[in-house]
Protein backbone atom coordinates (compact mmCIF):
# COMPACT_ATOMS: atom_id res chain seq x y z
CA UNK A 1 0.00 0.00 0.00
CA UNK A 2 0.89 3.70 -1.08
CA UNK A 3 0.71 6.91 0.57
CA UNK A 4 0.72 10.09 -0.74
CA UNK A 5 -0.09 13.62 0.13
CA UNK A 6 -2.68 15.79 -1.28
CA UNK A 7 -4.17 19.41 -0.63
CA UNK A 8 -7.16 20.78 -1.39
CA UNK A 9 -6.11 24.42 -1.84
CA UNK A 10 -8.18 27.39 -0.32
CA UNK A 11 -9.50 28.34 -3.62
CA UNK A 12 -11.32 24.41 -3.68
CA UNK A 13 -12.14 25.07 0.42
CA UNK A 14 -13.82 28.51 -0.30
CA UNK A 15 -15.49 27.31 -3.72
CA UNK A 16 -17.27 24.18 -1.40
CA UNK A 17 -15.27 22.03 -3.28
CA UNK A 18 -14.08 19.74 -0.31
CA UNK A 19 -17.30 17.22 -0.32
CA UNK A 20 -16.73 16.83 -4.30
CA UNK A 21 -13.01 16.04 -4.53
CA UNK A 22 -13.27 13.55 -1.40
CA UNK A 23 -15.95 11.89 -2.88
CA UNK A 24 -14.17 11.04 -6.41
CA UNK A 25 -10.53 10.02 -4.23
CA UNK A 26 -13.39 7.48 -2.42
CA UNK A 27 -15.45 6.33 -5.32
CA UNK A 28 -12.05 5.62 -6.73
CA UNK A 29 -10.94 3.32 -3.85
CA UNK A 30 -8.48 5.16 -2.74
CA UNK A 31 -8.62 5.20 1.71
CA UNK A 32 -8.52 8.67 3.39
CA UNK A 33 -6.04 7.89 6.30
CA UNK A 34 -6.02 11.49 7.57
CA UNK A 35 -7.12 14.80 6.85
CA UNK A 36 -7.06 18.72 8.79
CA UNK A 37 -8.41 21.56 7.98
CA UNK A 38 -5.14 23.63 8.98
CA UNK A 39 -4.99 27.73 8.61
CA UNK A 40 -1.43 27.44 6.39
CA UNK A 41 1.26 29.76 7.71
CA UNK A 42 4.12 30.85 5.18
CA UNK A 43 6.73 28.64 6.78
CA UNK A 44 5.16 25.71 6.33
CA UNK A 45 4.08 26.65 2.80
CA UNK A 46 7.81 27.59 2.19
CA UNK A 47 9.05 24.20 3.38
CA UNK A 48 6.41 22.41 1.55
CA UNK A 49 7.75 24.30 -1.85
CA UNK A 50 10.74 24.56 -1.24
CA UNK A 51 12.06 22.91 -4.27
CA UNK A 52 10.44 26.01 -6.25
CA UNK A 53 11.75 28.52 -4.05
CA UNK A 54 13.79 30.15 -7.29
CA UNK A 55 10.99 29.71 -9.50
CA UNK A 56 9.71 33.48 -10.05
CA UNK A 57 6.08 32.07 -8.80
CA UNK A 58 7.14 30.78 -5.91
CA UNK A 59 6.50 34.23 -3.54
CA UNK A 60 3.03 34.82 -5.25
CA UNK A 61 2.39 31.15 -4.62
CA UNK A 62 2.91 31.61 -0.95
CA UNK A 63 1.57 34.65 -1.03
CA UNK A 64 -2.08 33.37 -2.52
CA UNK A 65 -1.74 30.29 -0.11
CA UNK A 66 -0.76 32.01 3.14
CA UNK A 67 -3.12 32.35 6.51
CA UNK A 68 -5.81 30.51 4.51
CA UNK A 69 -7.62 27.46 4.94
CA UNK A 70 -5.97 24.14 3.35
CA UNK A 71 -7.66 20.90 3.54
CA UNK A 72 -4.70 18.43 4.34
CA UNK A 73 -4.94 14.75 3.59
CA UNK A 74 -2.90 11.34 3.92
CA UNK A 75 -4.76 9.12 1.10
CA UNK A 76 -3.73 5.47 0.90
CA UNK A 77 -4.22 2.30 -1.85
CA UNK A 78 -2.17 0.69 -4.38
CA UNK A 79 -0.12 2.64 -6.56
CA UNK A 80 -2.39 6.27 -4.90
CA UNK A 81 0.69 8.73 -5.66
CA UNK A 82 0.57 7.87 -9.62
CA UNK A 83 -3.84 7.69 -9.37
CA UNK A 84 -3.96 10.72 -7.75
CA UNK A 85 -1.61 13.16 -10.06
CA UNK A 86 -3.93 11.38 -13.04
CA UNK A 87 -7.19 12.35 -10.86
CA UNK A 88 -5.65 15.64 -10.54
CA UNK A 89 -4.64 16.77 -14.13
CA UNK A 90 -2.49 19.12 -15.29
CA UNK A 91 -1.25 22.49 -13.30
CA UNK A 92 -2.34 24.56 -16.04
CA UNK A 93 -6.35 24.31 -16.01
CA UNK A 94 -6.16 25.38 -20.03
CA UNK A 95 -4.00 21.80 -20.03
CA UNK A 96 -6.07 19.86 -18.10
CA UNK A 97 -8.55 17.59 -19.82
CA UNK A 98 -12.13 16.96 -18.73
CA UNK A 99 -12.28 14.49 -16.11
CA UNK A 100 -9.72 15.36 -13.79
CA UNK A 101 -10.63 17.46 -11.23
CA UNK A 102 -8.66 20.95 -12.76
CA UNK A 103 -9.78 19.85 -16.18
CA UNK A 104 -13.85 19.83 -14.58
CA UNK A 105 -13.38 22.99 -12.30
CA UNK A 106 -10.18 25.18 -12.44
CA UNK A 107 -9.54 28.06 -14.75
CA UNK A 108 -6.15 28.89 -13.69
CA UNK A 109 -2.81 28.21 -13.13
CA UNK A 110 -2.88 30.21 -9.97
CA UNK A 111 -5.98 28.95 -8.87
CA UNK A 112 -5.85 25.30 -9.69
CA UNK A 113 -7.43 23.61 -6.48
CA UNK A 114 -5.18 21.21 -5.16
CA UNK A 115 -1.82 19.41 -4.88
CA UNK A 116 -0.86 15.83 -4.89
CA UNK A 117 2.88 14.46 -4.57
CA UNK A 118 4.05 13.58 -7.48
CA UNK A 119 6.95 11.12 -5.93
CA UNK A 120 7.27 8.53 -3.48
CA UNK A 121 10.08 10.97 -1.81
CA UNK A 122 7.90 14.01 -2.22
CA UNK A 123 4.97 12.05 -0.43
CA UNK A 124 7.45 11.23 2.32
CA UNK A 125 8.32 14.50 2.79
CA UNK A 126 5.10 16.77 2.47
CA UNK A 127 3.47 14.07 5.07
CA UNK A 128 5.94 14.30 7.48
CA UNK A 129 5.93 18.31 6.98
CA UNK A 130 1.50 18.44 7.38
CA UNK A 131 1.31 15.56 10.36
CA UNK A 132 4.60 14.87 11.81
CA UNK A 133 6.32 11.77 12.29
CA UNK A 134 2.94 9.93 13.33
CA UNK A 135 1.48 8.77 10.49
S1 LIG B 1 7.37 23.75 -12.85
O1 LIG B 1 7.23 25.13 -13.24
O2 LIG B 1 6.95 22.82 -13.89
O3 LIG B 1 8.67 23.41 -12.33
O4 LIG B 1 6.44 23.63 -11.67
P1 LIG B 1 5.48 22.50 -11.28
O5 LIG B 1 6.21 21.39 -10.61
O6 LIG B 1 4.62 22.07 -12.38
O7 LIG B 1 4.62 23.32 -10.28
C1 LIG B 1 5.06 23.61 -9.00
C2 LIG B 1 3.92 24.15 -8.18
O8 LIG B 1 3.72 25.50 -8.49
C3 LIG B 1 2.43 25.71 -9.05
N1 LIG B 1 2.62 26.66 -10.13
C4 LIG B 1 2.19 27.91 -10.08
N2 LIG B 1 1.50 28.55 -9.16
C5 LIG B 1 1.19 29.86 -9.41
N3 LIG B 1 1.55 30.48 -10.53
C6 LIG B 1 2.25 29.87 -11.48
N4 LIG B 1 2.59 30.53 -12.59
C7 LIG B 1 2.61 28.51 -11.29
N5 LIG B 1 3.29 27.59 -12.01
C8 LIG B 1 3.29 26.47 -11.28
C9 LIG B 1 1.95 24.36 -9.53
O9 LIG B 1 0.56 24.26 -9.53
C10 LIG B 1 2.61 23.49 -8.48
O10 LIG B 1 1.88 23.54 -7.29
P2 LIG B 1 1.04 22.30 -6.79
O11 LIG B 1 0.44 22.76 -5.51
O12 LIG B 1 1.97 21.17 -6.64
O13 LIG B 1 0.04 22.09 -7.85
Amino acid sequence: MERTFVMIKPDGVDRGLVGEIISRIENKGLKLLNLKLICASSDILENHYMEHRNKPFFQDLVDSMKDKSVLAMVVEGENSIKLMRIMVGDKDPLCAFPGTIRGDYAFETTRNLIHASDSLEAAEREIKIWFGDKL
